[in-house]
């Protein structure tokens, strides 16, 4: 079928739903809902057979919808219906949700229901729910609705409130005043629901030292205590604020009045102001914890799960210091685990947006992601392995073909491309790794094309080795145990050995510093060269400024297809 997504956004779900509807053969292009005649002469150019809206802010227009069927991917169970869908489910702490794919029509998410799914609920934030629980629930719904459209001979479920089976309902935009939190009388669970249902938009609306902040990335302390509202300690880049019943480690803030208003690490928004706080060391039970290691049967684990997936300077150094440590240990196998979120999606861009020199500091980023993927490539000791829970773009993508081996949960989306930044470059060794694993003709190819990939095609391709099926919360003791399995296997020395001897043969044709030297010879122009690209770019992404027209590497119709124009 040719499938046109109108869009809001090509954010992870769109992305998700554009890599699982292409392998099943379908053709889909992409259009960015900019405005009514935009969209308009995308179905006039594209002639599809379906539309569908994975995300969307505003209703589709009605000469669209009159003359194709547009199915809305909607956050919520069904009945359910209203702009903050997911937002309400977190705030009143619902154990169950759903997505529900309808009919878009003249009444915001009245239409008739095509396909619905259903899913418990986490612990988590919304961001996260969204990336994960309601991502999964998404696809399928979509493909029982794709099979159900394709069939031709399905009724959808006109949308009857009155139906007690039907449990949601019509909820409002949530606002700052349904989630403000009164530090004097709000539980810890209360306020962490209340920062996780706004958790990574809008945030929650709070004052810190007199300044007006939005709060995220929030976690439970619990040894900690102090006077309720106080602010306790600090750790890395959070601080502990102290509730009725405890204590709150908030990691991120956004200053709307400030001159960087976008998300930063707590501890650099009040860098003066928390400099007096208790520094707390964080471990298992206690503090907010950005890097740790376990270990069990010859295997560790090094975790990283940073906020978003990006990576600063300093975060990569820290990085690199537990990394060499880990090798210093008796075991085989080193899993580089990542986040439940994002594996890693590069450079911190926010911080470099913040530095007095973003130039420099885009500098110093890079080659410190580097220091770190040459020693993971480096690494003869041990067999490395690239643990993927969640996504990965950009530089993240290399960072994870450092290892030896890249596993990858089914569903994780990899973006390995950097031209979507202004035309940059990319440094982390990927001149070196992608044709390696993908060879040169594909190479040229997945950089060029600037599109998402799902784990099938990214294994075809090389770029991973083994895809791991199964439930997000199965996946950190799966590959702990696939890995200890693979440490007992008579294979695995050899396998050590071929690696070593591999990696020597290949500094031999050219020198890793070679590479990178040539990598970094690109990006200095990036940097500090004529053309401003990456730093209009940057800028672009770190503002949210939104996109004035849908990139052609997504918008098929505006490539290949001549204009037809509807009568
Ligand atoms: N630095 C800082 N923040 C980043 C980031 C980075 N490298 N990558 C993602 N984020 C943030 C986004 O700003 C967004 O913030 P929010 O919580 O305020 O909404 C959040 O992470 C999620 O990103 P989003 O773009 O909405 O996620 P996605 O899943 O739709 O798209 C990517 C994933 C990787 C395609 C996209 O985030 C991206 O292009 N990132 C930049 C990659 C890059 O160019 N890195 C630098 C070169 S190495």
């Amino acid at each position: 079928m040719r499938i046109l997504f109108l869009t809001h956004a090509f954010n992870s779900l769109t992305q998700r739903l554009h890599v699982e509807l292409r392998s099943l053969g379908h053709q889909v292009s992409v259009e960015f809902d900019i405005n009514d005649a935009v969209a308009q002469e995308a179905v006039e150019r594209y002639q599809p057979d379906l539309v569908i809206a994975p995300f969307l802010k505003r209703a589709i227009p009605e000469s669209i919808w009159r003359r194709y069927v547009c199915l809305v991917v909607h956050p919520g169970i069904r009945g359910d219906r209203g702009p903050s869908s997911l937002d309400w489910a977190v705030l009143k702490g619902e154990t169950r949700w759903g997505v529900t794919v309808l009919q878009a029509n003249a009444e915001m998410d009245a239409g008739d229901i095509w396909a619905s799914v259903e899913f418990e609920m986490r612990e988590a934030s919304k961001g996260s729910l969204y990336r994960n629980e309601v991502t999964e629930a998404a696809v399928e719904a979509m493909r029982l609705a794709v099979d159900r459209f394709a069939a031709g001979d399905f009724r959808p479920q006109p949308l009857d409130q009155s139906d007690p089976d039907i449990q949601g309902e019509w909820r409002p935009l949530a606002k700052q005043t349904d989630r403000v939190i009164d530090w004097q009388r709000d539980s810890s669970e209360l306020i962490l629901s209340k920062i996780r249902s706004g958790d990574g938009v809008p945030g929650v609306k709070d004052t810190l030292f007199g300044r007006e902040c939005f709060l995220y990335d929030a976690r439970l302390e619990i040894n900690l205590t102090g006077n309720p509202g106080e602010l306790i300690a600090r750790c890395g880049p959070a601080i502990c604020r102290a509730t009725v019943d405890g204590a709150v480690w908030i990691g991120h803030l956004k200053e709307q009045a400030s001159e960087h208003p976008f998300k930063l690490p707590a501890t650099q928004l009040l860098a003066s102001e928390t400099e007096h706080l208790h520094e707390i060391e964080a471990d298992e039970a206690s503090g907010y914890r950005e890097i740790w290691y376990e270990e069990a049967e010859g295997v560790g684990l090094l975790h990283f799960p940073f906020y978003n997936g990006a990576m600063s300077s300093e975060q990569c150094e820290a990085l690199l210091q537990a990394y060499r440590q880990a090798k210093q240990r008796e075991t085989k196998v080193i899993l580089l685990m990542g986040g439940p979120d994002y594996w890693s999606n590069g450079m911190h861009l926010n911080r470099i947006e913040a530095a007095s020199s973003a130039a420099d500091e885009s500098w110093r980023n890079i080659n410190a992601i580097d220091d770190l993927a040459r020693e993971i490539i480096e690494t003869e000791s041990h067999l490395t392995i690239a643990a993927l829970q969640g996504n990965a773009g950009a530089g993240g993508v290399f960072l994870a073909r450092a290892a030896d081996e890249v596993w990858a949960r089914r569903g994780v989306i990899l973006n390995p491309h950097y031209k979507d930044m202004g035309n940059l470059y990319g440094s982390e060794y990927w001149t070196y790794l992608l044709p390696r694993y993908a060879g040169q003709e594909n190479a040229e190819r997945i950089v060029e094309s600037r599109l998402p990939m799902g784990v099938d095609e990214a294994k075809a391709l090389s770029l991973i080795d083994q895809v791991i099926d199964g439930p997000s919360a199965a996946f950190v003791p799966q590959v702990r145990q696939l890995a200890t399995a693979m440490i007992r296997t008579p294979a695995f020395n050899e396998r050590l050995h071929y690696k070593n001897a591999r990696r020597q043969a290949d500094e031999s044709v050219k020198p890793l510093a070679r590479y990178r030297e040539e990598e970094l010879e690109q990006m200095k122009h990036n940097f500090y060269g004529f053309d401003p690209s990456y730093h209009v770019a940057r800028y672009n992404f770190v503002y949210k400024v939104p996109k004035s027209r849908t990139p052609l590497t997504l918008a098929n119709h505006r490539r290949t297809v001549p204009l037809r124009r509807v009568s």
